[in-house]
């Protein structure tokens, strides 16, 4: 048995990851890709003729005629995520969404309870842990290779600009005036970041402080320019989140432990730059990836750290054509395509709900002069509530009435 997996959207990510290797795993045989829809009909057309799969520019008018899709696969723009979820899910399909999962968690709750009263599972296209190298870390950490993680830290810049001459900060009042494709970086790159800072900490954060900032003068410009935050977690860890896209600003990510600890500044590439205490000393300890092509691919076969015990990563799609980055995302395909078929919860599902839960606290604490916001959020933040607001004043309906 195999689950039969829908794409619904045919922008940027699904024409670089989604769809890619979803004809990749249906070749090897582990889904069926069925359908792909997008309202924009010349590049629904054009994707179908190219991925050789039946096309459709509506969702409702897909599911009808494939009443044996199971699952679908969202790709479409933040703020569309959880109306889209809740149709399918009403028509008893298995969902998967892009993160962020939502805009706020009130949009969030759409997704899960539509799924629940539906009886279909929900996944969260969360790929960044899914990755090979990451699942390396976590699996050290997870090993107590790092002895107790006390601090775990991501700093990330994005397409830098120059600030203006004369900087003036604006605090994030009216954090969205425009219902855009975008969020803030808090919540775009933020959820990725927010993810896996709960990964290494391996523990839930109890709360988060943060400054969400935005210099530029021009007024249509509504998202962050520059955030901190710092997370305390139930294991007395501490995470330390930062992202800007104005200055010069370093680029890392850091795992520290009280055995030894992982300093990463290039966290897109292969490399685990880990070093261990060994006596007094600390050293740097090799790991070893073994690679080989499949159809033109340089696919990964395994990652071995050479710590004692090994700690030793396989690749489980290692015989597809599929490289490093959309192992992340045949994972989670796999992930909410396995829910279907065994009626079993995904891999990742709620943990989207959390990342998003975590940046509305940094903007919630933002506009209340960096109080800590605690977690989990019990209430709907003031922050969401005038995301709300703006939706309602520019589209005359609330956001959550979907
Ligand atoms: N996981 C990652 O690394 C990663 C990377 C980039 C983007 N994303 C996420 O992917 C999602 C999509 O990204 P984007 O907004 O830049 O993509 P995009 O704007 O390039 O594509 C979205 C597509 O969805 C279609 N669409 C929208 N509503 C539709 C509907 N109701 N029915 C059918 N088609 C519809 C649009 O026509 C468009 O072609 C976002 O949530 C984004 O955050 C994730």
């Amino acid at each position: 048995m195999k689950a039969k997996v829908a794409v619904l959207g045919c922008g940027r990510p699904s024409q670089k990851w989604h769809l890619p290797t979803m004809r990749e795993l249906a070749k090897r045989g582990e889904i069926d890709f069925v359908a792909l829809c997008d309202m924009d009909e010349p590049l629904a057309r054009k994707t179908g003729e190219t991925y050789g799969v039946p096309w459709y520019a509506s969702a409702e008018r897909m599911l009808d005629k494939h009443p044996d899709i199971s699952v679908v696969d969202i790709v479409t723009g933040d703020p569309t995520h959880h109306g889209i979820a809740k149709m399918i899910a009403e028509r008893g399909r298995h969902v998967m969404v892009e993160k962020p999962m939502a805009l706020t968690l009130p949009c969030c709750d759409v997704i899960i309870d539509a799924c629940r009263r539906n009886g279909v599972h929900f996944e969260v296209a969360e790929n960044y842990f899914r990755m090979p190298k990451q699942r390396a870390i976590v699996e050290l950490i997870r090993a107590g290779i790092l002895g107790d993680v006390v601090r775990v830290c991501f700093v990330e810049p994005k397409a830098q600009r120059s600030f203006e001459q004369k900087a003036t900060h604006r605090g994030l009042t009216r954090p969205f005036s425009k219902f855009g494709a975008y969020s803030g970086m808090c919540m775009d790159m933020g959820a990725h970041r927010l993810s896996q800072l709960r990964f290494y900490a391996q523990s839930e954060p109890t709360q988060i402080a943060g400054t969400v900032r935005r210099y530029r003068s021009n007024p249509d410009i509504v998202h962050e320019d520059w955030a901190h935050a710092l997370i305390d977690f139930e294991s007395g860890a501490v995470g330390i989140y930062e992202t800007s896209r104005l200055g010069e600003a370093p680029k890392y990510c850091q795992i520290a432990g009280t055995l030894g600890g992982i300093l990463d500044t290039d966290y897109f590439g292969p490399d685990i730059p880990l070093r261990l205490r060994m006596g007094e000393e600390m050293q740097d300890i090799p790991v070893r990836t073994e690679r080989r092509r499949i159809d033109g691919v340089d696919v990964l076969q395994r990652i071995v750290v050479h710590t004692d015990p090994e700690i030793v990563y396989e690749n489980p799609f290692r015989h597809c054509a599929i490289n490093d980055w959309c192992v992340g995302h045949a994972s989670e395909i796999l992930s909410i395509a396995n829910a279907a078929l065994k009626d079993e919860p995904p891999e990742y599902g709620i943990g989207g709900r959390k990342d998003v839960e975590m940046a509305m606290a940094i903007y919630e604490s933002s506009l209340h002069g960096m109080a800590p916001v605690q977690l989990p959020i019990k209430s709907m933040t003031s922050y969401e509530r005038a995301l709300h607001e703006d939706f309602e004043r520019q589209y005359g309906r609330p956001i959550d009435k979907v």
